[in-house]
């Protein structure tokens, strides 16, 4: 169950620009643009999702920005590459304005996904730009265990660990959460870190 437009009009605040890791089908970016984010770079590591959204969404422009390919419509950009390397590469680009909220929803989930957890090195990439005023929200917290042994998408990471490394960007991080699921099923199950809510 992807985040709702709804839920991001609650955490917008003043953030124009957002950021997300894993397209996939490109919910998401549905519910972006229906929340009014002016911008939108979404990242997707699976060739065949990526190709798939171009075609959801219609996108005809195609080029390569910062080594990535990328479709384009408008002020929406679907790249494709690795989520950490891609934030690497965008937040070097970037001045620091705070202007962004971050989607972090890029992992393993279905075969037919990219076989990959990146969470925490995607958190690593946002530490190292030395950017500490951006909104991050990590989704499906609840998956942040070990105890977690997806086929082929184990993690070796735990929720604490998520949340030091939240921190590690800002410490004046405040930490709030939501529920997800199509009944809100999954309590406080998306942690929004926010210097001021
Ligand atoms: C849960 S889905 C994303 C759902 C989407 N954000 C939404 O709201 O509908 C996770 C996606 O992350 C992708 N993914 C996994 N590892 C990745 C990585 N290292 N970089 C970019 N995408 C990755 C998978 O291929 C999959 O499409």
């Amino acid at each position: 169950m992807p985040i709702s437009k709804e839920q991001l009009l609650s955490i917008k605040g003043d953030k124009r620009v957002f950021v997300e890791t894993g397209t996939s089908t490109g919910a998401g970016v549905h519910a972006a643009l229906d929340a009014g984010f002016e911008v939108i770079n979404t990242v997707e590591a699976s060739q065949e999702y990526f190709n798939g959204v171009l075609g959801a969404f219609g996108v005809s422009m195609r080029s390569t920005i910062g080594g990535f390919p990328c479709g384009i419509k408008g002020l929406t950009f679907f790249h494709h590459g690795d989520s950490a390397e891609f934030l690497k590469w965008f937040l070097s680009q970037l001045p620091d304005s705070g202007c962004i909220l971050f989607f972090l929803d890029a992992h393993f989930s279905k075969e037919d996904s990219h076989n990959d957890n990146p969470l925490l090195r995607e958190l690593a990439a946002i530490k190292e730009s030395g950017q500490r005023n951006h909104t991050i929200v990590v989704d499906d917290m609840r998956l942040w265990t070990r105890k977690n042994t997806w086929e082929g998408g184990a993690i070796d990471f735990e929720n604490e660990d998520v949340i030091k490394a939240v921190l590690a960007i800002n410490p004046a991080y405040q930490l709030s959460f939501l529920d997800s699921g199509e009944r809100g099923e999954h309590k406080d199950d998306i942690l929004v870190a926010r210097v001021q809510p």
